[in-house]
């Protein structure tokens, strides 16, 4: 019942992709996604172009199913500045390796992915892209993306104004290649929800962080399952651009010095790797960086991948069923 022209597309069982989360979303949990019939999606931020070429062989040997990388390919001006050249060339260096290995999906995060669609078609790849307005979805189908992620307001990570409710219906009907919804999506209603709204399947990021295969301190997972959807905010404090995390010291002390924040990617490189870590590696809420959605709210356990994938699947199936069959007339219908 759930079968969508994604699932086709891609190959895979469901229509849910594990979105691609820098440091989070490493080889064990995109195998899981994978195997358990989603699309697993190697994050690539900030980890060393080494250790993404070890994680996507080690993605390639626990399973034999599609999976996913996503690369930030925000447009950086040139410059002289040792940091932004670095930057730059860690991208150009995930690209050529995404290429070269063959990864069945290619997703930018940030940015038009314009310079790499030829090549990646030559090579049978799929490219996508992340986008947060209708202009952006334009502009990245004229550069020929094979579909459009739309992500909405509420999403963990980087994230534009736009709400999901309304973003993803907006660019379904102002694009011609297949729209996959994001934001705020943490539970199977959200997933039917997606498809209600013409978007062929669900990118989703908070829900797979509060899984055991998530590569995170168990305190950032439990963080998760604490707050409720009032406990995240939007902050340039970390990288520069906006982005949505939980709240913590270190978006409390940046929220009284707005005027002091870099451009992105100065920003991220200023803050460094060790901030980027601290929750994730050494379990430090105070200050680490906690990317996150409000459909936190919605997250009640911490539970394995492929039970994630399954309980979405199911939930969504449900809902379209009772949607079916006109009960979603009657009041007080059971949500789970
Ligand atoms: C922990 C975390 C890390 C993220 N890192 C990235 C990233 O490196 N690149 C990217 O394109 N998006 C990143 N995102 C955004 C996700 O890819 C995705 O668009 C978003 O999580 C979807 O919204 P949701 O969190 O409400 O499901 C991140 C999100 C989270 C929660």
């Amino acid at each position: 019942m759930l079968h969508t022209a994604l699932c086709s597309m891609l190959g895979i069982r469901y229509p849910i992709m594990q979105a691609g989360m820098g440091w989070v979303a490493r080889s064990d949990l995109v195998a899981a996604v994978s195997n358990a019939g989603g699309l697993g999606v190697l994050g690539t931020n900030q980890l060393t172009p080494d250790e993404v070429r070890a994680e996507i062989r080690r993605v390639k040997q626990l399973t034999s199913q599609p999976f996913g990388i996503d690369i930030l390919m925000a447009q950086v001006a040139p410059s002289a500045d040792e940091r932004v050249q670095r930057y730059t060339n860690t991208v150009q260096a995930f690209i050529d390796m995404s290429l070269e290995e063959r990864v069945p999906v290619i997703v930018s995060g940030l940015g038009d992915p314009a310079p790499i669609v030829p090549e990646a078609h030559r090579r049978g790849l799929l490219v996508m892209s992340v986008v947060g307005t209708v202009r952006a979805a334009q502009k990245v189908v004229a550069s020929g993306v094979d579909a459009v992620i739309a992500q909405g307001h509420e999403a963990g990570g980087h994230t534009g104004k736009i709400t999901t409710m309304v973003l993803v219906p907006r660019v379904v009907d102002s694009v011609r290649v297949p729209v996959i919804a994001a934001g705020g999506i943490a539970d199977g209603r959200g997933v039917a929800a997606a498809l209600m709204l013409g978007a062929v399947g669900a990118w989703i990021g908070t829900r797979f962080v509060a899984t055991k295969e998530a590569y995170s301190h168990p305190a950032y997972k439990e963080r998760i399952v604490a707050i409720s959807e009032e406990g995240t905010v939007v902050t340039r404090a970390f990288t520069g651009k906006t982005a949505r995390v939980i709240r913590n010291r270190f978006t409390d002390e940046w929220a009284q010095r707005e005027g002091e924040i870099l451009p992105y990617p100065l920003q991220q490189e200023a803050v460094g790797r060790e901030v980027f870590v601290a929750a994730r590696v050494h379990g430090n809420t105070d200050i680490g960086h906690m990317a996150a959605g409000q459909g936190a709210g919605l997250i009640t356990e911490v539970k394995s991948a492929a039970e994630v994938v399954e309980e979405l699947a199911r939930e969504a199936e449900e809902a379209l069923r009772r949607a079916a069959r006109g009960y979603l007339a009657e009041p007080h219908v059971p949500a789970r």
